[in-house]
Order: structure tokens, then C-alpha cells, then sequence
């Protein structure tokens, strides 16, 4: 049975002294809220409620490619009013409530909180912590049954004493919310519709209340201000980065890699220190990434090595192939088997074949190069007019010298030899060296001019 899934998300988040709103800042890479609605989907396909308020356009425009059904809480007067506005909406018997800044929860502990649920249950997520402050605590009677929710604000000494806190995160009977959630009343110290005030009602109506932990602290954690963000981004940083080493990837330093999407690595993977990986990034058997390396949206083969500062984008690079140092990968380059690309490189869209090497200084873009093409230093594809990007086809075993301009639309046929030095506009055609060069004029017994003096300036 699919609950129906309400997430809170209307706060501006005032502590983040931020206008961005507070589901949007970032966490590993992604928003907020996007952690919650990962998480959700692996538990139910069907599109989710989402309560927003401050900066709602800008919520909604973020995630327009997800299928969320978006519920708008004009004025924030509290949680409880918050899930009022989905009642209309609700039609499955289970509803889970979850919070928006609460991005580390995992689906593993919701599963477990949903399984104890049913339509005559109210099934809560708790947790005893040492430093309880700022949380609803959790009153319990004689017998260990929950009887209430204080509020922080509204708690007297002995209920801050309490360590067993609300995480907010709960499975309510859907009826049951219905019914209870028009009674709520702001009578309280933020004069706030608390939705934590049902669970009283729910006692009073008979109806069981049980509760969960989590697995861990970290997962129950709100964000409300920028430390809160950084101390939970370092800890979501060593689980990534502990998921990698379990699955045999070497990290020179596990505290100096970022993560910031999916990363996926085969054995004997060793990645130097801090590297920042975003999006999907796949990395080969056998592969290194150097000190400093930026990878995103990118396929690494296997036997790779990836020298120190190098940022490669949207690309794919064949096995056996030497990256860097320093060399700049970018969008839709594909590097064959056994390519090697070197210092102060720069490559875009561009396709480089089996054993080529372009291994210093030089521009590749829009390109297409073949085999056992050797690149010189300093050659650069003149891809672009001042209006449009045109074409350089470089066909296989093409020797190119050093600081060659390659001006595009331009084909360059197998085995043919460009001259170091040349600006290249015509076709060269197959076995043929191409140069462009004025003759070398060597003037014999050459007197290099010599320093006025001041005297000799007078006359
Ligand atoms: C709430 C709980 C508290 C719990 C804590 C856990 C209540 C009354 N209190 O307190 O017991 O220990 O969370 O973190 O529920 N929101 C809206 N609309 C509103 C008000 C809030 O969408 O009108 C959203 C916020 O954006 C946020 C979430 O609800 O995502 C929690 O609101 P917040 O004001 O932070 O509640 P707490 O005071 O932390
Ligand atoms: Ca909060």
C-alpha cells in the first residue's frame, strides 16, 4: 500500500540569512529538497505533495522536470496549518509527513516506520539525543506510552529535560488527520497551528501511538543555518566516501574528496586528494584521478591515469588514456583508446582517435582526428569565424607541427605533414606536406642596434 507523501517545505528559513529559499541550498550538490524527493521516490511512484510558500516560483522552477504536486501555503502559520493545505488531496489511508530541511532521512528508516503503521495507528519517528535543545520532546506516562509534544518554546524545566525528541516525521491515519487537523488552535508561546498538538487528540480518541528511531543521529537532522549545512555536507561526505572504500576504491585522504552525485568505480580505483566528482561519473578498473581533479557528468575507462589539476566535462575517455596535468576536458569530448592529452590542453567537442597524442598547449574543438595523429605544441583549431563554429577533420598518422593554426571548414587527409609554424586554410590532401612559412633570411655579420647614450642624443 502507497502512503501518501506530504512534504513541508513553506519556510523561508530565516537562519540561513539567505534570500534563496531554504529547500533550495545546496547539500552534496543538490537542493535540499531534492535529497527528500530521491528518497520518497524509492518508495512510492506516485507524485508527491510538496507545501511551499516562500520563494514558491523559484521552488517549482528548480524541480519543473520532477512530477510533484505542488500545494501553495500562502501565509506560514505553522505545521499543522501546513498539512491542512494537502488534506483536499489525500485520498490513500496512510499519510507519511515529512520536512523538506530534513534532507538525510533514509528510506530504510521510513520503511521501518511505515510497516508499524496502520489506519488505527500513529506512528511516529523519535530519538533520544544528548543535546536535545530546540526539538519538541516526546512526554511520556508511567508506562512508557507517549502522552504529548511540547514545543521547545512552550516547555517548562523538566520537559526540556526530556531527551527523547520529535523529528517531525510521522504516519498519520489519513481520516484521522482529516478530522483532527481543523481542531488545531495557535494557543502556544509561537502562536503557531502546531501539528504536533494531534497527537494528544490522538490519545484522547484511543488511538495507538508508536514509535521508531532512526538509524543514526545525522539522518533526523534539520538544516537551519549555514553550520548546521556544512556539519551534515562533512557528514554525508564520509558516507559517500565510505561506501567507495567498502567497494575497494583507494582515497589517498577520504576527508579531501567531494561527491556531488553518483559515482560509480570499478576495482583498484585510487583517487588522490581533493577531487570533486558531480554528477554520474563512472570510473574504469585500474584508473587514477590525481590531486585536484574536477570530473562531471563523465565515463572513465579502464587503466586511465589522470595527472593533478585537471577538469574534464561531459566526456568519455577510452581506456589506457593520460590526462594532464592541467589539461581541460570539455563538453562532448570523446578520447578513443590510448589517447594522450597533456599540459595546458584544451579539448571541446571533439573526438580524438586511438593513439593520438595532443600533449601541450593546444586548442582542439570541433574536431574529429583519427588514429596515430601527432597534435604539436601550441596548434590550435580555428573553430570558430566571430559568428559560426565550423569543422576540422584530421584523418589518420596526420603529423602536425608546433603552433599550427588549423582554420576551419578544413580536412587534413591521412599521412599528411603540416610545417611547424603554419596557418592552414586549404584541404591538404593525403601524403602531402603542407607549410606555410616566409623564408628564412639570415643577414651575415648582423650589428644589433646599441644604447643611445646622453651625449650622443644632443646632436
Ligand atoms: C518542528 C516540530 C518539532 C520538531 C522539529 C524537528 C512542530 C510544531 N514542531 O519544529 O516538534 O522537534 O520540527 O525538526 O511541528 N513549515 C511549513 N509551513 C509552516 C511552518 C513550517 O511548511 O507554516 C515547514 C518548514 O519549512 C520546515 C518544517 O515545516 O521544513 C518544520 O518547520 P519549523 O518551523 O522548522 O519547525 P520546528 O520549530 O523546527
Ligand atoms: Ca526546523
Amino acid at each position: 500500500m502507497q502512503p501518501e507523501i506530504v512534504i513541508l517545505a513553506a519556510g523561508q528559513g530565516t537562519r540561513m540569512k539567505s534570500s534563496l529559499p531554504k529547500v533550495l541550498h545546496k547539500l552534496a550538490g543538490k537542493p535540499l529538497l531534492q535529497h527528500v524527493i530521491s528518497t520518497v521516490n524509492q518508495l512510492s511512484k506516485t507524485s508527491h505533495h510538496v507545501i511551499v510558500g516562500y520563494g514558491a516560483e523559484h521552488i517549482k522552477q528548480e524541480f519543473q522536470n520532477d512530477s510533484l504536486h505542488w500545494i501553495e501555503q500562502p501565509e506560514q502559520l505553522g505545521t499543522g496549518h501546513a498539512v491542512t493545505q494537502a488534506l483536499p488531496f489525500l485520498s490513500q489511508p496512510l499519510t507519511l509527513i515529512l520536512y523538506g530541511d530534513v534532507p538525510c532521512i533514509s528510506v530504510e528508516t521510513l520503511r521501518s516506520l511505515l510497516n508499524q503503521a496502520d489506519q488505527t495507528t500513529l506512528s511516529l519517528l523519535t530519538i533520544s539525543l544528548d543535546n536535545p535543545t530546540g526539538y519538541g520532546r516526546i512526554v511520556r506516562d508511567d508506562f512508557g506510552s507517549v502522552q504529548k509534544i511540547v514545543e521547545e518554546k512552550d516547555a517548562t524545566a523538566d520537559i526540556k529535560a526530556i531527551k527523547e525528541i520529535n523529528t517531525g516525521i510521522m504516519v498519520v491515519p489519513t481520516e484521522l488527520l482529516k478530522e483532527w487537523l481543523p481542531k488545531l488552535s495557535n494557543n502556544n508561546a509561537q502562536q503557531e497551528y502546531y501539528l504536533t498538538d494531534i497527537i494528544a487528540m490522538a490519545i484522547e480518541s484511543g488511538i495507538a501511538i508508536k514509535t521508531v528511531s532512526p538509524c543514526c543521529e545525522q539522518e533526523i537532522q534539520g538544516v537551519n543555518d549555514k553550520i548546521q549545512l556544512a556539519n551534515l555536507e562533512r557528514w554525508l561526505q564520509q558516507c559517500y566516501a565510505e561506501q567507495l572504500m567498502l567497494n575497494g576504491t583507494t582515497l589517498i585522504d577520504p576527508t579531501r574528496l567531494d561527491i556531488r552525485g553518483t559515482v560509480t568505480t570499478g576495482q583498484d580505483v585510487v583517487i588522490d586528494c581533493n577531487a570533486v566528482l558531480e554528477g554520474d561519473v563512472l570510473v574504469g578498473n585500474n584508473s587514477t584521478i590525481g590531486p585536484n581533479v574536477v570530473i562531471k557528468n563523465s565515463v572513465i575507462g579502464d587503466n586511465v591515469h589522470i595527472d593533478a589539476n585537471c577538469v574534464i566535462e561531459n566526456s568519455k575517455i577510452g581506456d589506457h588514456c593520460q590526462i594532464g596535468p592541467f589539461a581541460r576536458i570539455r563538453p562532448d569530448t570523446v578520447l578513443e583508446e590510448s589517447v594522450k592529452i597533456g599540459n595546458f590542453v584544451e579539448t571541446k567537442k571533439s573526438t580524438i582517435g586511438i593513439g593520438s597524442k595532443v600533449n601541450h598547449l593546444s586548442y582542439v574543438g570541433d574536431s574529429l582526428i583519427g588514429q596515430n595523429v601527432n597534435v604539436g605544441a601550441g596548434t590550435i583549431t580555428c573553430n570558430y569565424d566571430g559568428a559560426n563554429k565550423h569543422q576540422t577533420v584530421i584523418e589518420d598518422n596526420v603529423f602536425i607541427g608546433s603552433n599550427t593554426a588549423i582554420v576551419a571548414p578544413i580536412i587534413i587527409e591521412k599521412n599528411a605533414t603540416i610545417g611547424a609554424g603554419s596557418t592552414i586554410t586549404k584541404k591538404v590532401y593525403s601524403d602531402e606536406l603542407a607549410l606555410t612559412r616566409a623564408k628564412q633570411l639570415n643577414l651575415k655579420n648582423w650589428l644589433r642596434p646599441t644604447k643611445k647614450t646622453s651625449q650622443t642624443e644632443e646632436h
